[in-house]
């Protein structure tokens, strides 16, 4: 079998960017767990938070994280808050490695600043949000099994970066 490539970081970081790249490259299949829930609700995220919750969202999310990381040879790109519930992480990782994409807080904020599908950032102070769910997140995204910084590259050299940590491991 073949290992899924999960996806996890923060909003902006190029989750779903530089898995659409990977499962092209690979010639695999792209599962983007936001996506997915877009479609079952048939609603968008910024929706499903104001008329049902966050928490609703959250469920949803495990769920779907269960009946996914069952499946083999996948791309898997998470939405930025799947690895704050550990149980995503253990079955994220049974049949996957997860590959934490970073960017730097200026970078987050250049590339979500202009994206009004996102609730946790639609507020007054983008930059303070930003800083405050990266440093309570930045522990959870540390169990991942690799790190690759994104702030300073191209789509393809991330991909090119992932190939070679997964090659070598
Ligand atoms: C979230 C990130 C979003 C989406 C939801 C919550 C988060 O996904 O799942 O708005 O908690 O960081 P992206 O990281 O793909 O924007």
């Amino acid at each position: 079998m073949q290992k899924n490539i999960v996806l996890v970081g923060f909003m902006g970081a190029g989750k779903s960017a530089v898995g659409q790249a990977l499962a092209a490259r690979l010639q695999r299949e792209l599962v983007d767990l936001d996506e997915v829930i877009i479609e079952r609700q048939g609603r968008p995220i910024t929706r499903i938070f104001e008329e049902s919750g966050e928490a609703y969202f959250r469920r949803l999310e495990k769920s779907l994280v269960k009946e996914i990381s069952q499946r083999e040879s996948l791309i898997i790109a998470c939405g930025g808050g799947v690895v704050l519930d550990n149980d995503n992480v253990d079955n994220l990782k049974r049949k996957g490695k997860v590959i934490y994409l970073r960017a730097s807080p200026e970078v987050i904020l250049k590339r979500t600043k202009n994206y009004p599908h996102r609730p946790l950032l639609n507020v007054a102070d983008q930059q303070k949000k930003i800083a405050e769910l990266l440093s309570l997140r930045e522990p959870f995204y540390a169990l991942a099994d690799f790190t690759v910084d994104t702030s300073d590259k191209t789509i393809a050299q991330v991909v090119e970066e992932i190939l070679k940590l997964l090659k070598n491991d």
